[in-house]
């Protein structure tokens, strides 16, 4: 009987040098495989679609009334440098691995094929569910929407409760009837997106990049006529006195960091586009990088200023952008504006978190830990279509039925899991493989890397006291798959054992 060895490691070679258009791997035996059309500037936009969304438009007033006050912005910053070091990380393995698994694929070179498992399935929950989390924010702004318009034309134009909102909620652990049907425009989103990424991932890219603009000019606009309306007096004191654990005080500033860490989810899924682009050694870095730091920018001045505009125990709404701009008369016309900008903010979240989650389910099907129908590409759209309808149906299912928002921490855990294994990948791998020709280099991976990972396990293990009975069960469904499927069928184990 062969010898268990959960730990096997995927060779690691250099990925050679590539060019547009040509074919990835899997193309020696005739396979149809995805193709390279992505630039520089597509994975910035990439990047910054996937990042700006709930986080900044919804999260940050809860934020700022209950946890940091004005010092919210500090909670981003904070939040940030705990991106930043696991960015770096994710920009050298991006570079020197340009394939489709994102940290799956760096775990399984590094740390082994079950850690890997472990990873990969992590981030189902960080994707799969914030497409279903973050189209449920969209279902919200856009029924406003529909709202504010049927108002203005005299008439009411929103769909009923029954159409937009959970059949089902949780309350105290406890699964209860709403009396509601289903979330619909949470269901058409996720299926609409589904399509476009089948189509595909130039379309998708096209879309993206308008998405994008728009959002961003949005934001660039609000902070261009909000500023002159900006009281300075509304940030004093700066760090309100603590009242309690996680409220105010620096307690309140770390607290706030682990909630709005949730508005930096996505710059990775730059990661899981590699394959796709078109000279991955030398822009992932940028792609991944740029898209951190623009966001950083962005979120800190948009905090500045909401905090600036209204005091803070005002901001603790869903919508704090349009909360604030609804005490100011002169600024209502921008309320539309910026809901027009969320909704287009998170459509592009939904987009690039399908696409980074069908990615990786490509490279674990390519791997054989999971069904092959995940890996298969269409034979003339270039893309894992199979894999993307299934995940566009399961979303779409969980956005239709359940209150996704409780998840939002789920979310979160397996992010900053993935995050604090890829830091201590690149530790491994500079021991094991210093061969290894790096494009990008993290400096000061001594002190770098094991800062990223303590700081991602510490924010973990904050949310993990919450939320520890779900993601237990998360983790047990998922070692029931691998070794009732993929531990048997992994084309690495049956390649070494054959
Ligand atoms: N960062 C993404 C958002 O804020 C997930 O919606």
């Amino acid at each position: 009987m062969s010898r268990v060895n959960l730990f096997i490691k995927k060779p690691v070679s250099a990925a050679p040098h590539v060019d547009a258009g040509e074919p990835v791997e899997g193309s020696l035996h005739g396979e149809t495989t995805l193709k390279r059309v992505l630039t520089a500037r597509q994975l910035i936009l990439l990047g910054v679609g996937a990042v700006i969304g709930a986080g900044i438009f919804v999260l940050t007033g809860q934020a700022a009334a209950v946890h940091a006050g004005p010092a919210i912005t500090i909670s981003f910053i904070l939040a940030g440098v705990a991106c930043a070091l696991a960015g770096l990380c994710y920009a050298e393995f991006a570079a020197l691995l340009p394939v489709s698994g994102s940290a799956y694929s760096y775990s399984y070179a590094t740390l082994g094929e079950f850690i890997a498992w472990f990873i990969g399935w992590n981030l189902v929950l960080e994707y799969l569910f914030a497409v279903s989390t973050v189209a449920v924010g969209w279902s919200g702004y856009f029924n406003s929407l529909l709202h504010s318009i049927g108002e203005v034309a005299g008439g009411s134009l929103g769909l009923p409760e029954a159409f937009a909102s959970a059949p089902f909620s949780v309350i105290d652990g406890q699964l209860i009837a709403t009396g509601a049907i289903i979330n619909l425009p949470a269901v058409i989103i996720i299926l609409g997106i589904c399509a476009l990424c089948v189509r595909g991932m130039s379309q998708s890219a096209f879309v993206n990049g308008i998405i994008v603009t728009i959002k961003v000019t949005v934001i660039l606009l609000f902070v261009a006529f909000s500023l002159q309306y900006v009281d300075t007096s509304n940030w004093v004191p700066y760090i309100p006195a603590a009242e309690g654990p996680g409220r105010f005080g620096w307690d309140g500033i770390v607290r706030g960091a682990s909630v709005v860490f949730f508005a930096y989810i996505g710059f990775d899924a730059v990661s899981t586009a590699a394959q796709e682009a078109k000279n991955p050694q030398r822009d992932m870095p940028i792609g991944i990088l740029g898209s951190l730091v623009a966001c950083t920018v962005l979120y800190i001045v948009v905090a500045a200023v909401l905090t600036g505009m209204l005091p803070y125990e005002l901001l603790g709404t869903a919508k704090p952008v349009s909360t604030a701009l609804e005490a100011y008369p002169n600024l209502l016309w921008l309320k539309t504006v910026v809901e027009i900008g969320a909704i287009a903010g998170l459509s592009s979240v939904i987009l690039v978190m399908m696409i980074g989650q069908t990615r990786i389910f490509y490279t674990m099907s390519r791997d054989g830990l999971i069904g092959r129908m995940f890996g298969q590409v269409h034979p003339r759209y270039q893309t894992p279509h199979k894999g993307t309808i299934f995940v566009g149906l399961v979303a779409g299912t969980l956005a239709g039925l359940l209150p996704i928002g409780v998840l939002g921490d789920l979310v979160s855990m397996g992010t900053l899991l993935a995050f604090a294994t890829v830091c201590i990948g690149v530790l491994v791998l500079r021991k094991t493989r210093p061969d290894l020709p790096r494009a990008f280099r993290v400096p000061f991976a001594g002190i770098i890397c094991p800062l990223g990972a303590i700081i991602c396990l510490w924010l973990f293990s904050r949310a993990f006291k919450d939320n520890w009975h779900w993601m237990t069960t998360w983790i047990l469904v998922g070692f029931v798959i691998y070794f009732g499927y993929g531990y048997r069928h992994s084309a690495l184990r049956n390649k070494i054992s054959a």
